[in-house]
């Protein structure tokens, strides 16, 4: 039986925390997509962590924690933060296991990605410059190296090719830039990745679901920076929806049991992109301070608006969202006044679809008005205590999503969680 948490949004919804609140219920947590360009926020003994690479189960005793083959490995990150989780007394190489289909990013697709990015100028992605984009242009065409190809004697000959052939990408983009310190950085980690568990994944994975075990598939990103169904081109190369999984841990979507999506009280996007209900006024500054919105990977302001029912609808349609998780309730507190956006007006005309693509268009989004509780809800452990206010903003998403929101969460902390 495998379920899946994943986010509806342009990413950071809280899926580390999230994951981490419903690991104690699995056997496996396991990443499907995506690489060092998540990042996802959990707290353990009260400290703030973040997680890029390893799956947001690691803090759990008799946890096991798998990267599946859908995921990019930056290998010099993951080396870092094996060393953080092994301060807090985490045993990892007992629980870590990564698939030896998983695509390597070498210092070169990061270089690509830095070189790519500054040649698009105006028009660029907002990429988090991990490399994501190369890495995964090198899994669909058919030129990756994969960390089973590691323990092949002609590794070091392989990787020569492929350096090469980065080299004339970059020479094309006149991108200079001295690789050799993260390269040796890298070959350290090659070495450090050698001693962690290596699984063919898909025969890892299904043989435990057939003997019984509980799999949590974590999704990174978020369903409106899917490849396909994203606001491309300013998406991420995965496919970060629920269709994801099955190709990102090799089991078939008959054994999909429920799919959990998170989406904030409001919304957020980091990076460039169309984003209808973004605010550019002092109520959007007082989300991203009340928020603390600033990317976990990079730091950068995150963009803020309200919250999107014609997107999330969207998501939870091509997700088949079972339930849903509404997290940072508690940052709406201070205001009077709560939009939802639940229409887009594109050309003079309503609808309540998402559109092929959204710049170039005229798109206004409409909005129904609720009044907001002013009060501060991060106490609350009881769904009941919840302000009668909230209960009509949740009401009016449940009815319009046509899913209900299972868990309601009211700050960072991992007790900060109303079951509803
Ligand atoms: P992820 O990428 O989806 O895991 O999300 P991030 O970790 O990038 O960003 C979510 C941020 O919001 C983190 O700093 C979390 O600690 C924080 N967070 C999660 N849930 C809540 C919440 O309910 N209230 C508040 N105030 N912060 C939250
Ligand atoms: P988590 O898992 C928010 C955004 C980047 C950029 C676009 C492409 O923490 O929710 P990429 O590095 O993939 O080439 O960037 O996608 N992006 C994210 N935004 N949260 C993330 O991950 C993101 N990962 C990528 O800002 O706009
Ligand atoms: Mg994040």
């Amino acid at each position: 039986m495998v379920d899946v948490i994943l986010g509806l949004q342009w990413g950071d919804e809280g899926k580390g925390k999230i994951v981490d609140y419903f690991a104690p219920r699995y056997d496996i947590i396991a990443r499907f997509q995506g690489g060092p360009n998540a990042g996802h926020t959990l707290y353990v003994d009260g400290k703030k962590t973040v997680l890029h690479q390893v799956p947001s189960g690691i803090f759990h005793e008799n946890k096991i924690n798998l990267i599946g083959n859908g995921v990019v490995l930056d290998v010099i990150t993951l080396k870092k933060e094996c060393e953080a989780i092994a301060s807090f007394g985490i045993d990892y190489k007992k629980s870590l296991f990564i698939s030896e289909r998983t695509h390597l990013i070498l210092p070169t697709h990061r270089a690509i990605d830095r070189a790519s990015e500054a040649a698009k100028g105006k028009e660029k992605i907002g990429s988090t410059l991990k490399g994501i984009s190369p890495a995964y242009m090198d899994k669909t065409g058919r030129n990756g190296l994969r960390v089973g190809n590691l323990l092949n004697d002609d590794f070091a000959v392989q990787y020569q090719k492929l350096r090469s052939k980065h080299q004339q990408i970059l020479d094309n983009f006149s991108y200079e830039e001295d690789i050799s310190a993260s390269e040796a950085e890298f070959f350290e980690a090659l070495e450090f990745l050698k001693t962690l568990n290596i699984v063919n994944g898909e025969y890892f994975i299904n043989d435990a679901i057939q003997k019984g075990s509980k799999i949590l598939a974590e999704g990174a990103q978020g369903s409106m920076l899917d490849v396909d169904f994203g606001t491309f081109p300013y998406v991420t190369s995965s496919s970060t929806i629920t269709a994801g999984v099955g190709s990102g841990l090799g089991l078939s979507p008959q054994k999909i049991r429920d799919v959990i999506g998170i989406t904030k009280a409001y919304c957020t996007r980091v990076g460039s992109g169309p984003f209808p209900t973004e605010l550019h006024d002092d109520i959007g500054e007082l989300i991203r301070k009340n928020g603390n919105e600033f990317g976990s990977t990079t730091g950068r302001p995150r963009r803020c608006g309200w919250i999107d029912l014609v997107a999330l609808n969207f998501a939870c349609m091509i997700n088949g969202v079972t339930q849903l998780v509404m997290t940072k309730a508690d940052v709406l507190d201070k205001l009077d006044v709560l939009k939802v956006g639940d229409s887009y007006n594109i050309n003079g005309k309503e609808t309540k679809e998402i559109p092929f693509q959204m710049e170039g268009i005229k798109l206004e989004p409409g909005y129904k008005d609720f009044k907001g509780w002013e009060t501060d809800i991060t106490g609350i452990k009881d769904f009941k205590s919840l302000p009668a206010e909230m209960d009509i903003y949740i009401n009016y998403i449940n009815t319009t999503l046509g899913i209900p929101v299972k868990y309601i969460s009211n700050g960072p902390g991992t007790d900060q969680l109303i079951v509803v």
